[in-house]
């Protein structure tokens, strides 16, 4: 397995991690066994990142990735997220906690849900603009004295913030939205920070939420409750001036030989050693899929013709809703 450094020193992580979101959340139907052995297969075949996060469910995901790493956890390298708020009566609205107190009781939380003892990488999934990130963080840095926590990360942080952030405590990885259709890190100077402070960059969503893959004809794939059919890339016209994208992937791919999904994984991981891809699956089949694009390697050429597939104003619509556009970027 090709591993990659997280942060400035380590530890080493698989170059691809398991994105465990899609198991328990968001994107139709759940089948917890194929979901574990997915995650089985995945700690076979070498892959150690699992991503998860406490509001994916909420809380089944962290329970479904505990039973899975249960008699493997030094296998795993788990990580977790604290700070989105959801709640139960308005499924798309969004509330976020950065004050110490809670991210203390959402740490015992989530050791609790996921059986464990410590969290390997312990995310704030999103910054919360009314505490001081140095408040929030140093309560992370208390996690860490307290073992409770090994390495800290930010999710959708500014780099000004992140900056902040590196002052109380190293932080081992950023997590943001980066794919061939998302470059906000490259464009709002978030990677520039990430390499200045020796920051990873966990690339979330690199298949576009599946979209690039090519397996999403049309928005009736999606089951009624699906988060896709609410966002705005999607939506209406959108999704076709989008599929018109997805065909020149395809087109790419089979002159490379490899299929949509590993091209698009293939050119988050050729952005450089300092950034991890963490695609989402619940089948092991894509997951074998997947990890085929550690053996594709894209030469300048063809990275530039994908890149002017992506040229900017290319992609129809934002990434997230306009509420949710609010808290990326803090
Ligand atoms: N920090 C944050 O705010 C944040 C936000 C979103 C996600 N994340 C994390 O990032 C992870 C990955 O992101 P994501 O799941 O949103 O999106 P993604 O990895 O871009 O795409 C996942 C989707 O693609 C499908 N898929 C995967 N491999 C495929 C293949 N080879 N061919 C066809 N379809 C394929 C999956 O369906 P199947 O399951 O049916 O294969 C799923 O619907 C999440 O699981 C989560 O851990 C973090």
């Amino acid at each position: 397995m090709q591993t990659r450094l997280l942060g400035r020193n380590g530890p080493q992580v698989s170059a691809l991690g398991l994105g465990c979101m899609g198991m328990s959340a968001f994107y139709g139907a759940h089948d917890d066994a194929e979901s574990i052995a997915t995650i089985h297969h995945a700690l076979e075949r070498g892959l150690n990142l699992l991503d998860t996060a406490d509001m994916y469910g909420p809380h089944t995901n962290e329970v479904l990735v505990g039973k899975a790493i249960k008699g493997r956890r030094e296998q795993a390298f788990v990580a977790t997220k604290f700070g989105i708020v959801l709640d139960p009566g308005n499924p798309q609205a969004r509330g976020i906690d950065g004050r110490p107190d809670y991210v203390r009781a959402a740490c015992d939380a989530s050791l609790k849900r996921l059986g464990i003892d410590t969290i390997d990488l312990y995310y704030q999934h999103r910054v919360d603009p009314s505490v001081p990130i140095e408040d929030t963080v140093g309560a992370m840095a208390e996690l860490v004295t307290a073992g409770k926590v090994r390495y800290l990360g930010l999710s959708e942080a500014s780099g000004a913030t992140l900056e902040r952030a590196c002052k109380v405590h190293p932080i081992a990885a950023l997590q943001s939205e980066f794919s061939l259709w998302t470059r906000d890190p490259q464009e709002n100077g978030m990677l520039a920070a990430c390499r200045r402070l020796g920051v990873s960059l966990v690339a979330y969503s690199p298949l576009g939420r599946g979209f690039l893959t090519g397996a999403i004809r049309t928005p009736d794939d999606f089951e009624a409750d699906d988060y896709r059919r609410h966002s705005p890339r999607f939506m209406g016209d959108n999704f076709d001036r989008n599929l018109q994208l997805v065909e020149k992937v395809k087109t790419l791919a089979a002159d490379k030989g490899c299929s949509p999904a590993q091209l698009a994984l293939a050119w988050v991981l050729a952005q450089g050693d300092d950034v991890l891809a963490i695609p989402g699956t619940r089948k092991r089949s894509r997951l074998d899929e997947n990890l085929g694009a550690l053996q594709v390697r894209l030469r300048d050429d063809e990275l530039t013709a994908i890149d002017a597939v992506f040229s900017p104003g290319a992609v129809a619509g934002q990434r997230y809703t306009g509420a949710g556009m609010h808290m990326v970027n803090v």
